[in-house]
């Protein structure tokens, strides 16, 4: 098996994206990856990155740059949407999307990059921190409607 390769997300990735996310949460959703993925290649094709290996998507990773919202003025590059197929996970992939994404968000002229995880997402949040994330100076407010 040779090595995985990050390369920019292209519109040919949606099945590839459906079925890691299906491996991971046990959803078919093929019209919200299609729907995402024509999103952020529409805002910045070359921010989204996949990982492919022996010519399989074998992770993803999307988000793009923004500023000015939530009263933060600078740009902030956001990572939005990652996964890692569940049979090719612990080899570094993460790292590797992760890497490249916040390459491509200096590369934009963001100095910070921010994530939301959810507070059940323990092991996501443990890679997040692999990753050299920590708290945000930030509070996440809901309310039902
Ligand atoms: C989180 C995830 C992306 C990690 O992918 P991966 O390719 O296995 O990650 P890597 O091998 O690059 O690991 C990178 C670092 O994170 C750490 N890490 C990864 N998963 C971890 C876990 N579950 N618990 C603790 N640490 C973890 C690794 O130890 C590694 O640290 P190191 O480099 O300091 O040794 C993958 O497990 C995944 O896709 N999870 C599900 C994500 C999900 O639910 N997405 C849907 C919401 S958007």
């Amino acid at each position: 098996m040779s090595e995985a390769r990050i390369r920019a997300l292209t519109e040919l990735d949606i099945d590839g994206l459906t079925r890691i996310d299906e491996a991971i949460t046990g959803r078919y959703r093929p019209e919200v990856w299609e729907q995402r993925v024509v999103y952020y290649m529409r805002r910045d094709p070359d921010a989204p990155k996949v990982a492919e290996q022996d010519g399989k998507v074998v992770g993803f990773m999307l988000g793009e740059v923004r500023g000015g919202e939530f009263g933060l003025d600078e740009p902030t590059g956001w990572i939005e949407f990652f996964g890692v197929d569940p049979t090719t996970r612990g080899g570094g992939i993460g790292r590797r999307l992760t890497e490249a994404l916040l390459a491509h968000f200096r590369e934009r002229g963001a100095k910070i990059a921010r994530t939301m995880v959810a507070a059940r997402d323990e092991e996501i949040a443990k890679f997040l921190g692999a990753m050299g994330f920590t708290a945000a100076p930030l509070t996440a407010l809901e309310r039902p409607l």
